[in-house]
């Protein structure tokens, strides 16, 4: 690895291709869905040495309560234990979780996993690990716009003072900077309703690569190419 690549400080990845990797090997989905825990370990561990300062994961998107009901029902059981089996790899490496998305739909019991294990973690700083859960885009943008609604209407000065840093502390990543790269595995190249106001000006990477194959060493291949991109931000350079 040269010593000219650049580390993105919000790294997010959008983890697609459980099925594709479970189908691939006449496995059930929920298969691939448990074997790409391994590739959330290895690239957090992956994040944290090199410096990654908020790594975000697409774990599962309000679309997909849509889903069959068994593998809804598996991926919550899946997520519920992983959250609470990984609190080894948050402690040892210094990294706050936080789980963000549309909390209300979840189950109140993995609601209180989430809530303990956020608490517990609040204040490590080496890294933030954030899990889009039960998330879109265009819904994180309706709740933020209620929200400023609602203040505004105690506080109509709102309306004349809001500009893109103040409403975008309304989203569920106030205070979390917009990510610099967004990763898709497993060949899909959309947004799929992902962080839609954060990516105005994110760099793309697509791999074919499906999310139980995809590893540290494979991140680094992203940042590789990340390395080479020049972010114009439409000024001239
Ligand atoms: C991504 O894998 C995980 C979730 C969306 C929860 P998929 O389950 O979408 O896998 P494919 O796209 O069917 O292969
Ligand atoms: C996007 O993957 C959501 C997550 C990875 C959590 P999907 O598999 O749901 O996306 P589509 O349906 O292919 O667009
Ligand atoms: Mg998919």
């Amino acid at each position: 690895m040269s010593d000219a690549i650049k580390i993105p400080r919000h790294v997010s990845i959008v983890m697609d291709g459980n099925g594709r990797w479970a189908k691939m090997r006449g496995k059930k989905r929920l298969e691939g869905h448990k074997a790409g825990e391994k590739s959330v370990r290895s690239c957090t561990e992956e994040c944290v040495r090199q410096g990654v300062r908020y790594l975000s994961l697409f774990a599962f998107s309000e679309e997909n309560w849509a889903r069959p009901k068994d593998e809804v029902e598996g991926l919550m059981t899946l997520l519920a234990g992983s959250i609470k089996k990984e609190t080894k790899l948050f402690t040892d490496n210094k990294v706050r979780l936080r789980v963000l998305g549309n909390r209300s739909r979840l189950d109140p019991s993995l609601n209180a996993d989430i809530a303990e294990v956020e608490e517990l973690t609040k204040d490590f700083e080496r890294m933030d690990l954030i899990v889009f859960l039960s998330y879109s885009g265009k819904w994180d943008i309706l709740q933020a716009a209620k929200r400023f609604a609602r203040d505004a209407a105690a506080d109509p000065s709102l309306i004349e003072r809001a500009d893109l840093s103040l409403f975008g502390n309304y989203l569920v990543t106030a205070e979390i900077p917009d990510p610099d790269l967004i990763i898709r595995t497993s060949g899909e190249q959309r947004i799929s309703n992902y962080l839609l106001w954060q990516a105005a000006y994110s760099e793309f990477y697509f791999t074919d690569v499906l999310w139980p194959d995809f590893d540290g060493k494979e991140l680094l291949k992203a940042f590789e190419e990340y390395s080479s991109r020049d972010r114009r931000y439409g000024k001239v350079k």
